[in-house]
């Protein structure tokens, strides 16, 4: 069975509601790609806009975080359900900026995934290591702890629909790009804990994106990897260079 790749971008706090507006006219035309998903994770005041400026286009939108409460007294919070009745179909849970910046531990995400799917979002959840952590040969250890804490007591079929995104820390941001031989390996790693904790049959529906200084150069190579089913990219999603990525 054939994995449909997916293509999502991460705004991370980056344009205001009209700037995102802008970039999303700019890009509509470059991103058409009926082969695969694509996706902007969009800041959460950018998300109504962005839901309106995108309508009729191939392109899902995203949020790059939400809380695990139904509703109440979390001032400044958003709820799985806010995002749903917003458009929202897709949501990024534990970034490693949110695990770093933000002090959000395995516990905490794996509240956020459950709840997200109990509201009918597909969670993008992240890992990666640090660059000491790949030094000391710990990344496949540190990964492995990683998904199994944030996926407990979520079931085979929701993670037949999740996606994971394997970005290693020390490759956000700083043009330094996993090899395709690491990201590959990492990726299938990845796979092999997931058939490990459900079955043959949800490991291979399962997708896995690299993220990590992904761009038009490199993008062509890392998605042709048999375990990398797409990407999830930072800096390179703010610019037409997110066409070309998608068109890979
Ligand atoms: P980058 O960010 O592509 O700018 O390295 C990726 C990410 O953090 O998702």
């Amino acid at each position: 069975m054939a994995r449909r790749k997916i293509i999502a971008g991460n705004w991370k706090m980056n344009m205001t509601p009209s700037e995102a507006v802008k970039l999303c006219a700019e890009l509509k035309e470059l991103v058409k790609n009926d082969d695969v998903d694509v996706v902007y994770c969009v800041p959460a005041i950018d998300i109504v806009p962005v839901v309106e400026a995108v309508k009729g286009t191939n392109v899902e939108v995203g949020a790059e975080n939400m809380y695990f409460e139904e509703k109440g007294a979390y001032t400044g919070e958003i709820s799985a359900a806010m995002l749903k009745d917003a458009g929202v179909k897709y949501v990024i849970i534990g970034h490693s900026e949110r695990r770093d910046y933000f002090k959000e531990e395995d516990a905490l995400l794996n509240k956020k995934v459950k709840k997200a799917f109990e509201a009918g979002l597909t969670p993008i959840l992240c890992c990666g290591e640090s660059l000491e952590q790949r030094e000391m040969g710990v990344t496949m250890d540190w990964i492995r702890l990683q998904i199994k804490s944030d996926l407990v007591d979520v079931t085979a079929d929701q993670v037949k629909e999740l996606v994971i995104a394997y970005e290693p820390i020390w490759a956000i941001g700083t043009g330094k790009t996993a090899t395709t031989e690491q990201a590959q390996e990492v990726c299938k790693g990845i796979r092999d804990c997931i058939a490990e904790m459900y079955d043959d049959a949800t490991a291979a529906a399962v997708r896995i994106q690299y993220g990590g200084s992904v761009n038009a150069g490199n993008a062509a190579e890392l998605f042709a990897q048999p375990d990398i089913d797409g990407g999830l990219v930072g800096g390179a999603s703010l610019k037409a260079d997110f066409g070309k990525i998608v068109n890979y």
